[in-house]
């Protein structure tokens, strides 16, 4: 099974609306392959417009299994109007609102990729309160506020299976480097601190951790 996507879906990623740079999105496609070996499922919390979701979906695609991906489509704070990761293309005109889903979708079919992934649409914790599978990776990417992310990781990191991965983006252990908070920073702290999870590799905002014990 190959760690590195095929160029068509490196050009999909890259032509896909989001935020995401190529050197992470690698990083993610190869813990992606990885733990699709286990037979499980995985899942990204933060789907915005597809662009990570195409690499988990391929790399499920290689590995038979399924990709979920968990969002309201609603945007998160920074990317409401007058912010600074506002794209005036993904509000809805008649509704006023952000609305991704189908931007997500037309990303998705266009990449070839439909047929492995299930959108799981809503919040973050009302989704996860109703989850009781195993899952191979857990990608945390939704909202940056203290809230959102330990509602998350609270939520999904639990659900991961002994050897599979979490994976949290826009981790910034330096505040000056920071542009939408350290709050994936103390979740990742927060994970390595359980004893659960151990760290397997650092590429830019990008941390991925193996599930090595028990309690979280
Ligand atoms: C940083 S974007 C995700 C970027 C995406 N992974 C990519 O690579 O392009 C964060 C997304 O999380 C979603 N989000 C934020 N808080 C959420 C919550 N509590 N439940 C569900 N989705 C949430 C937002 O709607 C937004 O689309």
């Amino acid at each position: 099974m190959s760690m590195v996507p095929e160029p068509g879906i490196l050009a999909a990623f890259e032509a896909a609306k989001g935020f995401m740079p190529a050197d992470e999105g690698l990083a993610l496609y190869a813990a992606a392959a990885e733990a699709g070996r286990l037979g499980l499922p995985l899942l990204e919390i933060g789907t915005y417009c597809g662009r990570s979701t195409i690499l988990l979906a391929d790399a499920a695609r290689t590995a038979g299994v399924t990709a979920l991906t968990v969002d309201h489509h609603r945007g998160s704070e920074e990317q409401q109007p007058g912010w600074d990761y506002h794209d005036p293309e993904t509000v809805a005109p008649e509704l006023g609102l952000m609305d991704t889903l189908p931007i997500f979708r037309r990303t998705l079919h266009r990449a070839g990729l439909e047929d492995h992934v299930v959108a799981l649409v809503g919040r973050s914790p009302r989704i996860a309160a109703l989850w009781a599978a195993p899952l191979a990776l857990v990608f945390i990417d939704g909202g940056h506020t203290d809230e959102h992310a330990t509602a998350d990781y609270e939520g999904w990191a639990p659900h991961v299976a002994e050897g599979g991965l979490l994976v949290i983006h826009d981790v910034f252990p330096d505040p000056v480097d920071e542009f939408t908070g350290q709050a994936p920073h103390r979740i990742h702290q927060r994970a390595l601190a359980s004893g659960a999870f151990t760290d397997v590799s650092a590429t830019g905002s990008l941390r991925v951790l193996r599930r090595t014990g028990a309690g979280i």
